[in-house]
């Protein structure tokens, strides 16, 4: 008793919903279906807490059941019932349950319909029933008032359960409850493990005279059904019995009446005949002892079907509840089931409660995850207004409208989607491309707008495309185009916006291809120059970054003479001015003066310039060691008390921020980009892993990302950058430093460094290569805005054009372009630790650059198939997760396991 009485208060303190004579409803999810709006009450018969069904389902129509059915005239009526939703459109309306208990979980589904002459008609209607994707049951009605419930036991496949009504041309289907309980998973098991679900048959508290059948303390909510025919006695008892031994936990009512038959010598039978000769049959048996057996009395009991047994000798306990049932499924037309006493048994045989199911293979196959995914996403996007509810594609016979799909024996794809005249508006959603099978789309009078995304070539199944009757503009993508051109894919468009090659755009498009052989002219005379100037240069040639004379450290003066007393600005730098300079033998270099004001804001405070001096020559020193191909080579440096210098190599294509405003970034196609941000990658990989100690760069911008004549970049004023110790990677600052646009919000609001904190840096640089923008942009109406958030908005409708760089002209992978986008986005994540390593970086942009090589090579082909996913879609997209069922757990081990046996599932 004190187990069960802890028990409940703890069960008490966990439920969210009403707790009613002690008994909680944790996981209940009772749904008044048609109930009027935002309404929540308790059914005073049951205890049970009702809520509307508006969050659970987005069509059909809520009615009240006619007056003659309703109250006040019927006042008998439970509540749930006096009115239903109703579904006179569609084919199949689906419930969207989300069991608390996730996935993989045993539930007991039940649905309650009462016609009620709720429509007016007078006409009984026919429906089916489905749980998910599977066919559960008929519903049929023998009159108005009749309620028919029908209840089912299944495994969870995902974390929603669909409950659907599916019209089959016999009247408008309609539902007047739907309740969801929580089940023990070990419980209820077939020798099919999870691979049935359990429609029940009958459930009979046999030998009770007295009950309503649905008991508070019943922890499933199941609803026994009160039987004693007139040959059966009945038996009860008041006294403790424990229910608690097995999972089944009958209620105290249930268990604590048992039948018998009124002669000794006879048996408790039970008979059915099946209408269908294939059905499967589960019976589960309660036994408990309720009387007091004598000492030389003795209570055994075997099992019969069909005339054979099916269980061993067995004596019920007078201490707990056991439950029996058949390890092999009772199949055939005719079912009889005997419950006899042994032989030498010298009381009558009892029985306290008996169930009985048919299983329901789970044969039917769903749509694939990302079918889903993206069909969900289309439908949120563009809030389709049509009934598409539960799978798209399963059962098969009822899929979504608009849609067709292939089926195979492991899982089903949409192969076309027609979603003409729908009232699209916006953008042709990324979501398309992930239906991979699609062979036919028809999208034709919408209020579509934007461009003819180049995604849709991805889709390699294609054969029909209908863009016309929307307001897309641009050109046709060239591959779409091909495929047009070479008959495999009907396309159709509105001639009169869209274009098909790009020269027709507008006006000016004409006079690109001009611009362009000037520029080429130019560029060629100004290369063969520079080639002359170069062999000239050759004499006295430099090698490698070291000077010459090994010299490293330079007096004032001889910085004065190596930049012609300081004759040529070539930058400014967070730190000071930078001005061209050249060695004896010609080599060019950068030497960037320190200006004492930023070096002090460097420190964090206000130290003696003598000590400012000796630490940045032991810092100057130590850069000195620090070499890779991706760092600006630092080649020496000034401190003779006066002034401060780094010198660096020099660079011809300047500051990678300069290069992507210049008129240069025209030239700079999607593989250029992706070879600059690769070796900016590189270059902070190794300095915040291949030096030791660690060097966090604190200023990590493309200000400070140099390209050479090869265009190759190389990371410079790290020599700025504080060296961390490596055992103490974290590091409170007292003023934060950084140029705003890169500061990471995180080291802004803690001042603690790490080089997550450069990592931030870096995916602005990362947007700001993709988008040509600056990290800090003027819009349109001079607002200031960062380049994140000028990116969000077109992740969010899965525009990737719009986050490209015009420049571009739209020539680079649309995989590639996501999946960089995807990198640059999660290096600028709000938490320092949800960012990934420079070294996950360098690795994650080399696939974008393979992506982009494999559409090089083959541009009609396209790239290979990698899955980008809409990450940053702010719609509700389920949490679908792909693991198996833990196919173990759930079933019970029965014992006694012959063909046809019953096994006792409690001791
Ligand atoms: C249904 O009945 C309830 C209460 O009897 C009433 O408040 C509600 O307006 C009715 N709904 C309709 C659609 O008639
Ligand atoms: C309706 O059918 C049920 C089930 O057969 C029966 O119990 C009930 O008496 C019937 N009611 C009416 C009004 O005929
Ligand atoms: C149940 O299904 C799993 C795979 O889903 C299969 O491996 C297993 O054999 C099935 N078990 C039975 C009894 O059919
Ligand atoms: C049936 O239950 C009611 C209420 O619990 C009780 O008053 C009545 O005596 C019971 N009748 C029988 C026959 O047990
Ligand atoms: C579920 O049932 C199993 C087997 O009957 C039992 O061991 C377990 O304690 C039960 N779990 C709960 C939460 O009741
Ligand atoms: C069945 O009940 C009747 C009346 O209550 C009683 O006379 C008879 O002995 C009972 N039979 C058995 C086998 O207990
Ligand atoms: C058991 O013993 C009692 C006396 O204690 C006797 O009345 C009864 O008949 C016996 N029953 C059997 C089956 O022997
Ligand atoms: C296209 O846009 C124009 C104005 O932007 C509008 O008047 C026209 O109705 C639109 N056409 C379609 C088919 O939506």
């Amino acid at each position: 008793m004190e187990a069960h009485s802890v028990f409940l208060i703890l069960f008490g303190v966990i439920a969210t919903a009403i707790v009613v004579h002690g008994q909680g409803q944790a996981g209940f999810i009772s749904v008044d279906c048609g109930g009027p709006p935002n309404i929540n009450y308790v059914d005073t018969d049951t205890g049970i807490s009702y809520t509307w069904d508006t969050p659970f389902i987005d069509t059909g129509v809520n009615v009240n059941v006619s007056e003659e059915y309703g109250y006040p005239k019927n006042p008998v009526l439970p509540f749930p019932l006096a009115d239903v939703r109703s579904f006179p459109l569609g084919t199949r309306n689906c419930y969207t349950l989300i069991p608390s208990d996730g996935k993989g979980n045993l539930y007991l589904i039940r649905a309650t319909f009462m016609y009620g002459n709720y429509d007016g008609k007078n006409a009984l209607p026919e429906f089916d029933l489905y749980v998910n994707v599977n066919f559960w049951s008929s519903v049929k009605f023998r009159n108005a008032s009749e309620n028919v419930i029908k209840e089912t036991l299944s495994f969870a496949e995902s974390e929603t359960i669909h409950v659907c009504l599916v019209n089959k041309g016999k009247g408008t289907p309609f539902i007047s409850a739907l309740e969801l309980r929580p089940m023990n998973s070990s419980i209820y098991g077939t020798e099919f493990g999870r691979n049935v679900s359990l429609v029940l048959y009958q459930r009979l508290d046999t030998g009770y005279l007295n009950g309503t059948g649905r008991y508070q303390n019943d922890i499933y909510d199941r609803i026994w059904s009160p039987y004693t025919p007139a040959s059966w006695n009945s038996t009860t008892t008041t006294g403790y019995l424990d229910i608690f031994q097995s999972g089944y936990r009958p209620p105290d009512q249930v268990i604590k009446s048992a039948a018998s038959p009124k002669s000794d010598d006879e048996p408790l039978e039970l008979s059915w005949t099946s209408d269908d000769p294939d059905a499967r049959f589960y019976a589960y048996l309660y036994f408990a002892e309720l009387e007091n057996v004598k000492r030389n009395e003795s209570r055994k009991i075997k099992i019969f079907w069909n005339g054979s047994p099916v269980s061993g000798t067995f004596i019920p306990s007078s201490e707990y509840s056991m439950t029996l049932s058949n390890s092999r499924a009772f199949t055939g037309k005719d079912h009889w089931i005997s419950v006899q006493k042994a032989s030498d048994s010298t009381l009558a045989p009892i029985l306290n409660a008996i169930e009985i199911f048919t299983a329901l293979s789970l044969d039917e196959v769903s749509t694939t995850i990302e079918d889903v995914r993206a069909i969900e996403s289309i439908k949120s996007t563009y809030k389709v207004k049509k009934v598409w509810t539960g799978d798209p594609c399963s059962p098969r016979l009822f899929p979504w409208e608009g849609i067709v799909c292939s089926f195979n024996n492991s899982n089903h794809q949409i192969k076309s989607l027609n979603l003409s005249s729908s009232g699209l508006q916006g953008p042709i959603a990324f979501a398309f491309r992930n239906l991979s099978l699609l062979e036919s789309l028809d999208l034709s009078n919408n209020n579509l707008k934007g461009i003819v995304p180049e995604f849709l070539a991805d889709l390699k199944q294609l054969k029909f495309l209908n863009l016309k009757g929307n307001n897309l503009t641009g050109f046709i993508p060239k591959s779409l185009r091909k495929r047009a051109m070479a008959g495999v894919l009907a396309l159709s468009v509105d001639e009169q916006n869209i274009c098909h090659s790009r020269s027709c755009r507008d006006g000016n498009r004409i006079v690109v291809p001009i611009v362009v052989s000037l520029l080429l002219i130019i560029l060629i005379v100004a290369l063969v120059i520079i080639c002359i100037m170069r062999r000239e240069r050759k004499i006295g040639a430099y090698s490698g970054p070291l000077l010459p004379s090994g010299k490293r450290r330079f007096t004032y003066s001889e910085v004065s003479s190596i930049t012609n007393n300081f004759n040529k600005v070539i930058g400014k730098g967070g730190f000071g001015i930078v001005y061209l300079g050249s060695l004896e033998d010609g080599t060019e270099i950068a030497v960037k003066m320190i200006n004492d004001s930023s070096f002090d804001k460097s420190k964090g405070s206000s130290s003696s310039s003598s000590k400012v001096s000796k630490e940045f020559q032991v810092e100057a020193e130590l850069l000195l060691t620090v070499h890779h191909r991706n760092l600006a080579s630092f080649v020496g440096y000034c401190d003779d008390g006066r002034s401060m210098a780094l010198i660096y190599e020099y660079m011809a294509n300047g500051n990678l921020q300069d290069f992507l405003s210049s008129d240069n970034a025209e030239d700079l196609s999607w593989e250029k980009r992706l070879h600059i941000a690769i070796d900016s990658a590189q270059g902070l990989e190794y300095l915040h892993h291949g030096c030791r100690p660690p060097i966090i760069h604190r200023d990590v911008k493309t200000a400070n990302i140099l390209l050479n004549d090869n265009l190759e970049a190389k990371i410079a004023d790290f020599g700025l950058s504080k060296v961390f110790p490596e055992d103490d990677l974290s590091h409170v600052m007292t003023a934060v430093m950084g140029t705003p646009g890169y500061v990471d919000p995180e080291y802004y609001n803690t001042f603690k460094l790490n080089e997550k904190s450069d990592v931030y840096s870096f995916g602005i640089v990362l947007l700001e290569i993709i988008t040509g923008r600056r990290s800090i942009m003027k819009t349109d109406d001079g607002d200031k805005m960062n380049v994140v958030h000028f990116v969000e908005p077109f992740l969010e409708i899965g525009d990737i054009d719009g986050v490209v760089d015009a420049r571009l002209n739209g020539e680079f992978s649309a995989n590639s372009a996501w999946k960089y986008v995807e990198v640059a986005m999660s290096c600028v994540k709000d938490r320092g630790v949800n960012r990934p390593s420079t070294n996950q970086i360098v690795s994650d942009l080399k696939q974008c650059l393979a992506a982009e090589l494999a559409r090089e090579k083959t541009p009609s082909q396209n790239e290979k198939k990698e899955v980008v996913k809409e990450k940053y879609k702010k719609t509700p997209v389920q949490n679908y997760n792909s693991n198996e069922f833990n196919s173990t757990s759930g079933s019970v081990s029965l014992t006694f396991g012959d063909y046809n046996t019953f096994g006792p599932t409690a001791r």
